[in-house]
């Protein structure tokens, strides 16, 4: 295995699924959520958080500043253009962060160069020297990106390289920015930068790959038995088009093969399970059950001849446990008689530190599920959670579900009559439709005025049992706007209900922040 010097043993871990993993389709998140993410990312033990790319716009800036202060183990960093006005917006977004950092990226490839950028080799060499040279000044840890690597010429990646590490940077970073690569090929680059790059010895090298043909994950570890010891990923691999690295699948790699690549990470991997139901109830992407390490069916043994193995001797057909990834084993925690007391404890253990007004609602909102359902599990906590406190932190939402009452049979037209609260006075409405849930989504817009389409409506049981909760996600777009809503309830039809009024009063939200901001500045 190739390695450079002073790199040893240990590859960092560098996510950025508050950057790139927002930029998948109906991914967008608020500030608050934010927040909660890279708060559970340093528990994970990530080293560096791409917390956003400042210069993009308000939110952006905004959420970097913010994880900034958060943060205090893991490097945050503002992604930035080689550009001066990019790199001031970054350098003041990450100021307060105890370990600031700042990722300036240009692209290398021939067929950017000439058709996006309208830049020649020299002015793309200069602009990077020139933009990590003036972050240098201000800062310590700069990270350079050679956009489309795996699609640029290697010599002139070598030349933009060597000098971008005289001009300070201290991580270089090879991007397979359109998901082209193939692992051997990807492997032969990175050696290649590894080993004729001047000063290559002397940095980390990194990599960052996407996902379209699906060998996001084996490019990455093809990276880091070549040479690399920083991998860039995303948990549950979200992120642009196809997605991006997996950070479980590549972390899970390293730590199940440590016989083959010999390396570490200094991932807590019994966090990853819970990071990655967060992230997936944040953004309402879900995760699908045959994914890697952390799907439904990931550890489900189905075959007899498997189950059989399974009992009599776990390694069998079990290359990790479930428990060191974090799966509990659906556990049962408490029921309807359980306290105020036993609740926060339980709210604690699973990474939650609500404030008074916010445990009181999770408190409220889980008596109610319990006198609904017997027994409750950790992910139904989690749920409740998600469903109340993430919402809209810091402002009370604008509609509110009071009544529902539905209407379906095999011949009838399925019908729906809702109530809201609508900025406090109470309205109600009545639509039919091409089943229920339509019917009522169409009563909800008659008394929002919404315009929203619906673009991807999934709903799943979480947990087991007849009783279970069903969680609906589902995202909305009007125009250039897309909101994702999550609603969980024993009713699926309620639980898409609320999943659909989540996201209004989500929109609701954006849409003050966006005046706010036009108001009054970020
Ligand atoms: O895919 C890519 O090239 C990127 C860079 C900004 C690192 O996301
Ligand atoms: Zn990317």
């Amino acid at each position: 295995m190739t390695e450079s010097k002073g790199q040893g043993k240990i590859v960092k871990i560098f996510d950025t699924t508050l950057r790139d993993g927002e930029q998948s389709p109906g991914a967008s998140m608020n500030v608050d959520e934010k927040i909660v993410i890279a708060r559970q990312l340093e528990k994970l033990g990530v080293d560096v958080i791409e917390g956003g790319f400042a210069a993009s716009s308000e939110g952006d800036f905004e959420s970097v500043e913010r994880i900034a202060r958060e943060v205090k183990q893991p490097i945050v960093l503002s992604l930035a253009r080689a550009q001066e006005g990019d790199i001031k917006k970054a350098l003041k977004a990450v100021d307060k962060a105890k370990h600031p950092g700042i990722h300036i990226f240009i692209a290398t490839s021939d067929i950017h160069m000439k058709h996006k950028l309208r830049m020649s080799r020299s002015e793309v060499l200069d602009a990077a020297v020139a933009a990590i040279s003036y972050a240098r000044k201000h800062l310590d840890y700069i990270e350079f990106s050679a956009e489309d690597a795996s699609r640029s010429d290697w010599e002139f990646l070598v030349q933009v390289f060597a000098a971008a590490a005289r001009a300070g940077a201290k991580t270089l970073n090879v991007p397979d920015t359109t998901g082209y690569a193939i692992p051997s090929d990807f492997g032969a680059l990175v050696r290649y930068l590894v080993e004729n790059t001047a000063g290559g010895k002397d940095v980390t090298w990194s990599a960052h790959c996407h996902n379209d043909l699906g060998l996001a994950v084996a490019n990455s570890l093809a990276a880091v038995a070549n040479g690399a010891r920083q991998v860039e990923c995303t948990i549950n691999g979200i992120g642009e088009r196809a997605g991006n690295t997996s950070l479980e699948e590549v972390v899970m790699s390293l730590t199940t093969r440590k016989d083959l690549f010999g390396l570490e990470t200094g991932i807590v991997t019994e966090q990853i399970y819970p990071t990655c139901r967060l992230v997936s109830q944040i953004t309402g992407i879900p995760i699908p059950i045959n994914k890697p390490i952390v799907g439904h069916n990931a550890f489900a043994h189905e075959a007899g001849i498997h189950q059989d193995g399974v009992l009599k001797q776990k390694q069998t057909y079990e290359i990790m446990t479930p428990e060191s990834i974090g799966i509990t084993g659906n556990r049962l925690v408490m029921g309807k008689h359980s306290g105020r007391h036993a609740f926060g404890e339980r709210l604690k253990e699973l990474g939650f530190n609500l404030n008074q007004i916010d445990m009181n609602r999770a408190f409220l909102r889980f008596k109610e599920l319990a006198d609904k359902k017997k027994e409750i599990y950790d992910e139904d906590i989690e749920t409740v959670v998600a469903e109340e406190i993430l919402r809209l932190p810091g402002r009370p939402d604008r509609y509110e579900l009071l009544y529902l009452n539905v209407n379906s049979s095999t011949h009838g037209v399925p019908s729906a009559t809702v109530k809201l609260r609508v900025d406090g006075e109470e309205t109600v409405n009545h639509a039919t439709g091409d089943g229920i849930v339509d019917a009522c989504y169409k009563a909800i817009a008659k008394i929002t005025g919404s315009r929203f389409r619906l673009v991807r409506y999934s709903v799943k049981a979480i947990t087991g049992g007849t009783d279970a909760q069903g969680e609906v996600s589902c995202l909305i777009e009007d125009g250039n706007m897309q909101v994702s809503g999550q609603g969980a309830h024993t009713d699926i039809i309620t639980a898409s209900a609320l999943a659909y009024i989540n996201a209004l009063n989500k929109a609701e939200y954006r849409r003050h922040y966006r005046e706010l901001v036009a108001k009054e500045g970020p």
